[in-house]
């Protein structure tokens, strides 16, 4: 069982992994970087090259491939967007969506030439998209993490829903 990481572009989802990683002594694996090894491109690339459909289908094999390990899984912000997923995420259980005010994602994406789902979305347009996920989010996550609050208290509201459901 992994402790897998969901949530919106922008979240904190790798930098709360890293924390979680160091804390856990348990090894980080980012799918966003899996694949781009795995394809010798940056996610840009592929989304231009061999198209959105193509990188889905990359993400669902690597999904299946590591989600079973013993590790902390960060996931990028579209996961939920192939239904395929989300049986492999229901099979985990331990899945944490990373969360916060849409303001605050929103600044963090906007224009970003490395989120090919951001670059060229202004405020409307991107809050259709975060509304569009959040209850497919909500559907396989065990709880809701909000990165308003300090790194360190994230990590304790993860460590202590795990402890507590190991304690149940
Ligand atoms: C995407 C989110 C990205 C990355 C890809 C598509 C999306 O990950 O997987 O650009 O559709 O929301 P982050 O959530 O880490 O930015």
């Amino acid at each position: 069982m992994s402790i897998a990481l969901i949530g919106f572009m922008g979240a904190g989802k790798t930098t709360l992994g890293n924390q979680l990683s160091e804390k856990l002594n348990k090894p980080l694996i980012d799918l966003d970087q899996f694949i781009e090894l795995d394809e010798g491109m940056s996610i840009p690339e592929i989304f231009e090259t061999k198209g959105e459909a193509y990188f889905r289908e990359k993400e669902y094999l690597a999904l299946k491939k590591f989600i079973n390990e013993d590790i902390i899984l960060s996931t990028g912000g579209g996961i939920i967007e192939n239904p395929n997923n989300k049986s492999l995420f229901l099979k985990n259980k331990c899945n944490f969506w990373v969360d916060t005010n849409f303001e605050t994602l929103y600044n963090r994406i906007v224009g970003d030439l490395n989120r090919p789902n951001a670059v060229s979305k202004g405020y409307e347009e991107s809050l259709i998209l975060y509304k569009s996920r959040i209850s497919r989010y909500n559907e396989i996550a065990y709880i809701r993490v909000d990165t308003s609050q300090s790194i360190q208290a994230c990590c304790n509201d993860i460590v202590n829903k795990i402890i507590s459901d190991d304690n149940g």
